[in-house]
């Protein structure tokens, strides 16, 4: 539940105490000129001076007590500002705020905006590790003044984009090619994208299996299966121990025939993995079978088999428990669906994002 807001104090009605002070000075006055009279013979005068000191002294009391409720009112104030700014506060930053914040980068990073001055204007970039969220109203130019200026500003460096509409896409491709980069659309719907853009868009499909090579480090294949297939096979993110259990089973089972495709010259993809769970307990008893002896990745296939192998022969049901997960986690990517063309027949490799290798000559600006 969100805080409840912290009341601005109302202004109370007193009056300035000097004012009341005057008054006082004023009755006092007053009440010494009727004194004289009463002495000089008028014989209200004493008691008129008498009232006159009341009205006096009624008016230095009620400066006193202004002067409280001022000094009350001010501590008010002073709390609300304090409490106010409790949870931070904003303002623009000014350059040298920004120059302090070392966010004057050159074209790298995030665009945040510009700085405009009179003789020259400052583009202002965030080039760190932390993230930025950008909040505004639909509509508000959130996409054309900071997405578009950031992919456009030629970082020289590799971009992904989250871009599910393909809305990015159809404003910066031109450009980007142009520029020099190699543009890649990765989508599972590239036919409901090109119609939500009026463009033609290609998917170049993810190949989730590029880092199994058959010659790798053995000591890696285990754990590199173990994060293609967490890929497929998520799970949830508490699982009880038996969950857990069966899900790492589906890991391995998806895993070990990834390996049985590369071991036999083929490339491994979801739709061949899927067909052969649907093969039945029978066909994957075989496939064990079939790996024994085998030396494919320095014997982590066979052993794969053979741990796979033992669970099936002596714990039946719990083997069945992953071949469920793996089945269903495998569903959608038959061969004709939109997840199997996505992610078999590709060569690219996501892992080739990361090449520090600068494609681009960073323009000189
Ligand atoms: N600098 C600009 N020059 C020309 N057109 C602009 C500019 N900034 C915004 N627009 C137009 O205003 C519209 C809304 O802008 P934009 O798409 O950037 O808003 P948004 O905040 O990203 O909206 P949404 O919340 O829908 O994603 C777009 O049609 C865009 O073409
Ligand atoms: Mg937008």
């Amino acid at each position: 539940m969100p805080a409840a807001p912290i009341a601005r104090p109302q202004h109370q009605p007193f009056r300035p105490p000097a004012i009341s002070i005057l008054y006082s000075g004023f009755w006092s006055f007053a009440s010494y000129q009727l004194y004289l009279l009463g002495q000089s013979g008028w014989e209200w005068g004493t008691l008129a001076a008498f009232v006159a000191g009341a009205m006096a002294i009624g008016q230095f009391i009620q400066a006193a007590n202004d002067r409280f409720k001022v000094g009350g009112h001010r501590r008010k104030v002073k709390r609300f500002r304090a409490g106010k700014m409790k949870h931070g506060n904003s303002r623009f930053g000014t350059i040298k705020d920004i120059a302090a914040a070392k966010i004057l980068s050159n074209k790298q990073g995030i665009f945040l905006g510009t700085i405009r001055r009179k003789r020259a204007h400052r583009d202002v970039f965030y080039d760190d590790e932390g993230s930025i969220s950008i909040i505004a109203p639909p509509g508000e130019s959130k996409t054309m003044s900071i997405v578009v200026p950031t992919l456009l500003a030629n970082p020289g460096q590799n971009l992904i984009v989250n871009d599910p509409a393909g809305e990015v896409y159809s404003i910066c491709n031109l450009a980007l090619q142009k520029a020099g980069y190699e543009v890649c659309v990765l989508t599972p719907y590239p036919n409901e994208v090109s119609t939500l853009i009026g463009q033609k868009v290609t998917d170049m499909g993810v190949d989730v299996f590029s880092s199994l090579k058959p010659d790798m480090d053995p000591g890696r294949i285990r754990g590199q299966i173990e994060n293609i297939m967490r890929w497929v096979m998520p799970g949830k993110v508490s699982m009880d121990e038996k969950s857990e259990f069966f899900y790492r089973s589906a890991r391995m089972l998806g895993g070990f025939f990834a390996l049985k495709e590369l071991s036999e010259g083929r490339k491994p993809t979801l739709p061949a993995i899927r067909s052969h769970l649907m093969e039945g307990p029978a066909f994957i008893h075989d496939a064990f079978n079939d790996a024994e002896g085998s030396t494919a990745f320095g014997g982590v296939y066979e052993e794969l088999a053979k741990s796979l192998g033992g669970v099936l022969t002596a714990a039946p049901q719990q083997f069945a428990g992953g071949f469920g997960i793996a089945e269903q986690c495998l569903d959608p990517y038959d061969h004709f669906s939109s997840m199997g063309q996505h992610t078999s027949g590709s060569i690219f490799d996501p892992s080739s994002l990361k090449q520090t290798t600068q494609l681009l000559p960073a323009r000189s600006r």
